[in-house]
């Protein structure tokens, strides 16, 4: 089972195992409330925003456009930014680092 690697806001590294078909976003929530992830998962609240690290951002899919203008939106955007919920768990994954980003 893949290992992902969450950065709280506070700055507590945790590692969860990560179920493959899972998105991202479902699976730092079941370790902590800090995602509101307020739409579920359907691309259209900006609040399952993580950065990931850069050395394996190239692992990821590619970002839809309808990800890339919610997250131009966000006040806290960086080149890692990613919506948690766009990305869904795949072996390839495993290691992978993301830090949840502050709210809006
Ligand atoms: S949960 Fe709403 S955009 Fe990801």
């Amino acid at each position: 089972m893949p290992k992902l690697f969450v950065t709280t806001r506070a700055g507590e590294q945790r590692q969860i195992d990560a179920g493959i078909g899972l998105s991202v976003m479902a699976v730092i929530r079941e370790d902590t409330d800090e995602l509101l992830a307020l739409c579920g998962g359907c691309c259209s609240c900006a609040t399952c925003h993580v950065y990931v690290d850069a050395a394996v951002a190239h692992r990821l899919p590619a970002m839809s456009e309808d990800e890339n203008e919610l997250l131009d939106i966000s006040r806290h955007r960086r080149p890692t930014s990613r919506l948690s919920c766009q990305i869904p768990v795949t072996p390839d994954l495993d290691g992978l680092g993301v830090t949840i980003a502050p709210e809006d």
